[in-house]
C-alpha cells in the first residue's frame, strides 16, 4: 500500500519508520508481552521510555541542567493558561508579542488569569502577514517574562532571529517548529509545545522550564496546574500519557540516527529553498506575499489568483496523492505543512504536481 503524501498541520505526519517499530512492538513491548499502553507508569519497563524521552529532548535542543523537561497533559493551549498563572507574580504583568492567532489566543489567557500586555502587534485588518523588527518591539523591562510564537503555524511566517528582551526571560510557544533547528536555549525561561507536529501524537504537552523560572512560580495553585507539582514528581504526579510519550521517544531516536538537530535543520532549509523557490517562479501563478526572511520552513502558506482555482487545486492535489493541503479555514488559499517527517523526495513531488498544474491551468 502507498501512502498519500502527508500535509496536514497538525496532528501531521510521523516518520514511517517510527511508525513500523511501534507496529512491531504493539503485542509485545520490550519482553513484557504487553504492549506499552497497557503496562503501569510505575514500571521498570515504562521509566526506561519516560526518562529516556526526558533525557533525549534535553540532548538534542542542547539544554543544560539548569532546565527541566516536563511531559505535561493537554496540549500547547493549556500552557497558555499554565504559563501566566504560574510566572506572573500578583502586581506584575508578562509582555507578549503578538504574530498570529495562537499567539492572540495566548494573551487572552493571560488577561483572564493575571495581566498581559501587548509589546508589539503585527495583526492588520483581522490578518497576520509580517513579523515585528527588534526595533518594532515595546519591551517593558520589569515584565515577568515576553512571550513569542516561533512559528506561526496558520500564517506561514517564523522568527529567524528571536528577540532580544534583555534580562526579561523569553518564553516560546514552540509548537510547530520544535526541533526542527538549533537555537540557543539560554535567554529562554520556558520552552512549550503541543507535540502533534514535530514530536509525536496529540494530547502531550512539552514544557521544558529553567530552574531560576521554577523557583519564582506562584505558590497555592492547584496541585495539578503548578509546575512545581510535576518538576517535583518528574511529570509522574498522576498517570502521564504513555503511549503518546512512547511515540515522541521513538520519534527522538529517529532524530538522534539521522544526525541530530543540525541535519534535520539542513533537511528543513533545502525543502523551503525548493517549495519557495517552486511558487517565486511560477510567473505570479502562484503568489506568497510573506518577506523572505519571515517565511516558514514549517508552513507554506500560498494563494492562486482564483479562489476557484484553489479549490480545483486542493481537488487535484488530493487526487494525486497530497492530503492535507488546504489553508486553514480563517484564511484560505493553500497550505502545506512539512514538518521533520516530511522528506525532500515528497516536496519535490509535490513541487512538480504544481508546476504540472500551472501548466494545464496557467
Ligand atoms: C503555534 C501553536 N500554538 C498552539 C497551538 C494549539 O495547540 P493545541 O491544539 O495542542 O492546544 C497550535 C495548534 O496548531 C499551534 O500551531
Amino acid at each position: 500500500m502507498t501512502r498519500p503524501h502527508n500535509y496536514y498541520a497538525g496532528p501531521a505526519a510521523m516518520p514511517v519508520e517510527v511508525l513500523e517499530i511501534a507496529r512491531n512492538e504493539m503485542m509485545d513491548f520490550g519482553g513484557t508481552g504487553l504492549s506499552v499502553m497497557e503496562i503501569s507508569h510505575r514500571t521498570k519497563e515504562y521509566d526506561a521510555v519516560h526518562q529516556g524521552t526526558i533525557d533525549l529532548i534535553k540532548e538534542l535542543m542542547g539544554l543544560g541542567d539548569n532546565y527541566k523537561v516536563l511531559l505535561l497533559q493537554g496540549g500547547a493551549s493549556h500552557q497558555f493558561a499554565m504559563v501566566p498563572m504560574n510566572l506572573i507574580a500578583p502586581g506584575e504583568s508578562a509582555d507578549y508579542v503578538v504574530t498570529g492567532t495562537w499567539g492572540k489566543k495566548a494573551y487572552k489567557e493571560a488577561n483572564i488569569i493575571a495581566k498581559g500586555r501587548v509589546a508589539a502587534t503585527t495583526e492588520v485588518d483581522g490578518v497576520f502577514k509580517t513579523m515585528p523588527a527588534q526595533a518594532d518591539l515595546d519591551l517593558d523591562p520589569k515584565a515577568a517574562y515576553c512571550h513569542i510564537t516561533s512559528n506561526n503555524t496558520i500564517y506561514g511566517t517564523q522568527w529567524k532571529t528571536f528577540p532580544n528582551a534583555g534580562n526579561v526571560p523569553l518564553v516560546g510557544d514552540m509548537s510547530s517548529d520544535i526541533l526542527s533547528r538549533k537555537f540557543d536555549p539560554s535567554p529562554f525561561g520556558v520552552i512549550y509545545a503541543g507535540a502533534q507536529k514535530n514530536l509525536g501524537p496529540s494530547g502531550l504537552g512539552v514544557v521544558i522550564i529553567r530552574d531560576d523560572m521554577l523557583a519564582k512560580c506562584n505558590k497555592g495553585l492547584p496541585t495539578i496546574l503548578s509546575y512545581g507539582t510535576h518538576a517535583d514528581n518528574n511529570s509522574l504526579f498522576n498517570t502521564p500519557p504513555t503511549f503518546a510519550i512512547y511515540m515522541v521517544n521513538l520519534v527522538l531516536k529517529w532524530i538522534k540516527g539521522k544526525g541530530g538537530v543540525a541535519a534535520i535543520e539542513q533537511q528543513n532549509n533545502e525543502k523551503g529553498k525548493l517549495i519557495y523557490n517552486a511558487i517565486d517562479s511560477a510567473d505570479g501563478f502562484y503568489t506568497n506575499t510573506i518577506a523572505p526572511d519571515d517565511r516558514s520552513l514549517m508552513n507554506v502558506v500560498f494563494n492562486l489568483q482564483t479562489e476557484e482555482l484553489e479549490k480545483k487545486f486542493v481537488t487535484e492535489g488530493q487526487a494525486a496523492g497530497f492530503v492535507g493541503i488546504k489553508g486553514h479555514r480563517s484564511i484560505g488559499g493553500i497550505r502545506i505543512s512539512m514538518y521533520n517527517a516530511t522528506d525532500l523526495a515528497s516536496v519535490q513531488d509535490f513541487v512538480d504536481f504544481m508546476q504540472d498544474f500551472a501548466k494545464k491551468n496557467g
